[in-house]
């Protein structure tokens, strides 16, 4: 019930509080018959983010990564709420082979990752959507990221990016990143990867491909709060049945397009340029020039 709790939520929607309950009432039972890697609460606060945009912005939701499609039930439900498009983009044949240089590609493959690993072919996942979301708000659009995303057409207001892999996130923000609107949001499930969501943070990559400061996450690490306890992979599944776990990667990270993730506060530097050029004292230096 407090992921639903939001001042923000635009009123052309009507979205009341028992309507936001049942939706996530409704999120919770999909995800019951639609395996996913995400959890139901993830997709609820990416609603409500979805809820709180109001319709006069416009753009289509995305999602990249869908496996068997356990968000996309969910999201589509919200983005025909909204009035959107949701945009669907997989291989619909699992995650690709390791590209060249990608070290979480290489690593998993190193560990016994094959290609084709999360796969969901286009036939599961729209009867999945027919079966429990709204078919109609989807689009679908197969095909490996490189080849697919360039030709990705309109404003997006929000995307969920679940891809596992460096060089598939690079697609990502390399062909849609420039789509998202002002104040636009990206959901990713790798929020716990720190060197992965590290890209948020590199002023060298967002200089060098979109001339631009980072953006930052938020919920790097550990997630935001969704009423579940952060994860820490060194706390063993604990539980009377040994099937509940203590620690629950049950969250989500975003970043608000607009948001400047660095820092500009360099007081050692402040003080040398004052030693150089000290400060002008308004009250002494600012007396208007007289004219003689
Ligand atoms: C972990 S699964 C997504 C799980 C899903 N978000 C959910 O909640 O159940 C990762 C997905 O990303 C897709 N994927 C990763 N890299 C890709 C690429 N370069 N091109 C196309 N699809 C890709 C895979 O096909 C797979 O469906």
């Amino acid at each position: 019930m407090f992921l639903t709790y939001s001042t923000k939520v635009h009123p052309s929607y009507g979205m009341t509080w028992s309507k936001r309950v049942r939706l996530g009432f409704r999120f919770w039972r999909n995800h019951s018959n639609v395996r996913s890697g995400t959890s139901w609460r993830a997709h609820l606060v990416i609603a409500m983010r979805l809820l709180e945009t109001p319709p006069e912005v416009e753009g289509s939701v995305v999602e990249c990564g869908c496996w068997k499609g356990g968000a996309t039930v969910n999201l589509s439900i919200a983005a025909d709420i909204t009035g959107r498009k949701l945009k669907v983009y997989d291989s619909f044949k699992g995650l690709p082979p390791p590209s060249q240089g990608d070290p979480v590609a290489e690593h998993s493959f190193r560990n016994g990752f094959k290609a084709g690993v999360f796969g969901g072919t286009l036939e599961e996942v729209s009867a999945n959507v027919r079966q429990y979301g709204a078919i109609e708000a989807c689009e679908f659009y197969p095909g490996w990221f490189e080849d697919s995303l360039p030709h990705h057409e309109g404003d997006i207001v929000l995307a969920f990016w679940d891809v596992d892999f460096y060089s598939s996130l690079h697609d990502c923000l390399i062909n849609l990143w420039p789509s998202v609107v002002d104040g636009g949001f990206v959901f990713l499930d790798e929020y716990r990867n720190i060197p992965y969501c590290a890209v948020f943070y590199s002023e060298k990559y967002w200089d060098k491909y979109f001339s631009t400061v980072p953006p930052g996450l938020v919920g790097i690490g550990t997630g935001i709060q969704v009423g579940m306890i952060y994860p820490d992979h060194r706390v063993p599944i604990m539980g009377p049945t040994g099937r509940t776990r203590v620690m629950s990667p049950e969250s989500i990270g975003y970043c608000i397009k607009g948001t400047r993730a660095i820092w500009e506060y360099y007081p050692d530097e402040i003080e040398a340029a004052n030693k150089k050029d000290p400060p002008v004292d308004p009250a002494v230096d600012h007396q208007p020039t007289k004219l003689v």
